[in-house]
């Protein structure tokens, strides 16, 4: 009897260290191949839907191209994606959980700039890096050394946007329409302001309007009263298509101007025809004939059903690529030294550019100023480089 229970105990023990062993062999083989996780926060519903629908696109793909080429040594980049539905409280959350609890090793997120700066802080609190693909406003990256992004300024937009209008579109007066919530937009009509009335031209008149409305025509009449050459519209595309309705509606000729929130399939959708003879700014030109360019666009198609990529979807790609590539740079298991890898990108081509960070972490680079023609068809109307 005892020599039965001592058969027992040996055959569990065996067995039992075996399972251990198996178990300790598993663990091993996963922690050589865990993946790296990323956090994207984007807007995937509500009024800026496409922002966050066309970044997260185009950062699909660029990790779909890392990952297939044996990702980063030999581990893959896994996207942890949440949606703040356009709103800074749910950026915040979103952030904090990313962070806190997932443990990503970078962020990739907001395309709004008042979403970025609401996260930044917890980002640089925290020293976990984050690259905004396309916040273009100048107070972002200040908040921190762990802050980036990979788009060219608002200094850099409404410059171009202001000499524009002054010297080609030979323009003396504007009236200026803008999102009272708005950093992007406040800091966006600031910076045009100055440029355009020290170009000599006269800015006629300030109006504002809150993100979510619907009716523009009392601020409108009003421009409407001082017959501007041109009205400024530095605001996001569902509104700006709406307000191009309504000026048509009420007679106004005057073209519309915009910056880079006009830029979505849905500006055309909502906006059609009467959009035409108004112009904006982007960050990506598709029109460009590089090859870099074009594997982008034609990779892009292949995986999401034919579409055409817009400008989030190009900074997103080369947001997440070159995130890639200081991953490569910087230090596995941990990857501590990532923010450091991440400021010491030179030359990093991408589909909207070439990237180089500064001490100040930001990107300086060409932008586009497109024609809005033949039923709010966008044509590109010049590049204009940085300098
Ligand atoms: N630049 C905008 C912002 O700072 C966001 C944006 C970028 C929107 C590119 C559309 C295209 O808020």
């Amino acid at each position: 009897m005892k020599c039965l229970k001592a058969f027992v105990y040996f055959v569990f023990l065996f067995f039992g260290v075996q399972a251990c062993k198996k178990q300790l062999h598993l663990d091993t083989n996963l922690s050589s191949q865990a993946s790296i996780k990323i956090g994207e926060v984007g807007s995937m519903t509500g009024s800026e839907a496409t922002f966050g629908i066309s970044t997260h696109q185009g950062i699909l793909l660029a990790l779909d191209e890392i990952n297939h080429t044996g990702g980063i040594g030999g581990r893959k980049l896994e996207l942890i994606t949440l949606d703040d539905q356009g709103k800074s409280s749910e950026a915040v959350l979103a952030i904090t959980k990313l962070i806190s609890q997932d443990k990503v090793h970078a962020i990739l997120g907001e395309v709004a700039s008042s979403l970025s700066l609401a996260m930044a802080p917890i980002a640089q609190q925290h020293q976990v890096p984050m690259i905004s693909p396309s916040s273009i406003n100048s107070r972002l990256t200040a908040q921190g050394d762990y802050i980036f992004r990979v788009c060219f300024m608002d200094f850099f937009q409404s410059k171009i946007m202001a000499n524009f209008a002054r010297y080609t579109l030979d323009a003396q007066s504007v009236a200026i329409l803008r999102d009272i919530k708005s950093d992007y937009s406040g800091d966006s009509a600031k910076i045009f302001s100055d440029f355009f009335s020290r170009a000599g031209g006269k800015i006629v008149l300030h109006q504002t309007y809150s993100a979510g409305d619907i009716d523009f025509k009392s601020q409108l009449t009003a421009i409407r009263a001082l017959n501007p050459d041109l009205i400024f519209v530095p605001g996001y595309y569902t509104e700006a298509a709406l307000i191009a309705r309504q000026r048509r509606e009420l007679g106004i000729k005057a073209p519309l101007l915009g910056g880079d929130g006009w830029d979505s399939p849905k500006l055309k959708e909502i906006g059609g025809s009467d959009l035409d003879g108004s112009y904006f700014v982007g960050h990506f030109s598709a029109d460009d004939p590089s090859e870099l360019v074009q594997k982008f666009i034609s990779g892009y198609k292949s995986k999401f059903g034919g579409i055409s990529p817009d400008g989030l979807a190009a900074l997103g790609y080369d947001a997440a690529l070159l995130l890639g590539d200081a991953l490569r740079r910087s230090k596995p298991p941990g990857f501590l030294d990532l923010r450091e890898a991440i400021t010491h990108t030179r030359e990093f081509r991408g589909a909207t550019g070439k990237i180089t960070f500064g001490a100040d972490r930001n990107a300086v680079k060409s932008a586009f100023i497109f024609r809005l023609t033949n039923g709010g068809n966008s044509k590109l109307a010049v590049r204009m480089d940085p300098g």
